[in-house]
């Protein structure tokens, strides 16, 4: 009614700002929203429903896939936690180093803008974690799932990619993309502070990227990812490099292989490669050998 109302000028710039919020979500600053929705919201399991700007996110991404496979149903949200467990208070620093807040699902946009590979290079960061056919594999605060959909692709049907996010909303807009790819490989969890819901002993790797400097338990959280791993299994973190002034990523979202070794060793875990090719961050592979274990796995 508005548009036919109004003279044509007054048209074409509502028309231009209707386009604009899209523009500016691409060039959203990596900051932190205050706080992470409330997981207890919603009941055991979900099924995101497809709904109109369900596709405003796929700009970004590594797909190596040239064709979009067939649409599938999104994929249910398991999202049995405890909520009577108990969650102790959030401790600001964690080693000496701040604790970052949660990145919040309004700035999901950022996690698939068109500069990302540009700036990350994450088909590198994907080549470096040389994932198999028919691996197991968790993409831990996957976001709105940039990396879980190709790792779902690499692990290809004999596999499964395992989604953990303590944000439900995060986990809806992943549910929803691999729909639109046609992936269903993909295990979508709802996470708490403490407990990633992940089952014992099965992982081939725990994929953490620009997600480690965000636990606000951090220790728990690697206690439990730790129990999660299969024999010879690997917690892999991505962090933006503390020790580069050059990485334009506010210090707080970044890390230093000291600290990165500092916090994990004493939790059981030994650094047994380094990939030091990405233009702004770390690639650390962790191993959990038992000799280094402090508690039984
Ligand atoms: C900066 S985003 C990175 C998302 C994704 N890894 C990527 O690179 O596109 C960090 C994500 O980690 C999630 N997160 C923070 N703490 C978490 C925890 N304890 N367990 C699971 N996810 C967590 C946040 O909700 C957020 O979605």
């Amino acid at each position: 009614m508005v548009f036919r109302r109004a003279p044509p000028l007054v048209a074409v710039i509502l028309a231009l700002l209707g386009a604009l919020p899209g523009w500016c979500r691409a060039q959203a600053p990596p900051t932190s929203a205050p706080a992470a929705a409330d997981p207890a919201a919603g009941g055991d399991t979900e099924f995101p429903e497809r709904s109109a700007g369900d596709d405003d996110a796929p700009a970004g991404g590594t797909g190596t896939t040239a064709t979009r496979p067939q649409r599938v149903r999104p994929l249910p949200i398991d999202m049995r936690i405890d909520r009577k467990q108990p969650i102790p208070p959030a401790p600001p620093f964690h080693m000496g180093r701040e604790i970052a807040q949660t990145m919040h699902y309004t700035g999901a946009p950022w996690l698939v803008r068109e500069s990302r590979q540009r700036e990350e290079d994450c088909k590198l960061l994907l080549e470096a974690l040389e994932v198999r056919p028919g691996q197991t594999i968790c993409d831990m605060g996957a976001g709105n799932g940039f990396y879980t959909l190709e790792l779902a692709r690499r692990v290809g049907p004999r596999g499964l990619v395992y989604a953990v996010d303590i944000q439900p909303e995060m986990l809806r807009l992943l549910s929803r993309r691999a729909a639109a790819e046609g992936l269903d490989n993909i295990r979508l969890i709802l996470g708490t502070a403490i407990d990633p819901r992940l089952p014992a002993g099965t992982l081939d790797a725990v994929l953490c990227v620009d997600v480690y400097h965000e636990f606000s338990h951090p220790v728990a959280m690697l206690e439990r990812i730790r129990e999660s791993l299969a024999a010879g299994g690997r917690l892999v973190l991505a962090e933006f490099r503390g020790e580069d002034p050059a990485v334009p990523i506010k210090p707080l979202h970044k890390m230093t292989k000291a600290q990165v070794r500092a916090e994990l060793e004493p939790v059981g875990f030994r650094l047994e490669r380094e990939f030091d090719r990405l233009p702004w961050q770390h690639l650390l592979f962790f191993g959990a050998p038992a000799s280094a274990t402090p508690g039984p796995r």
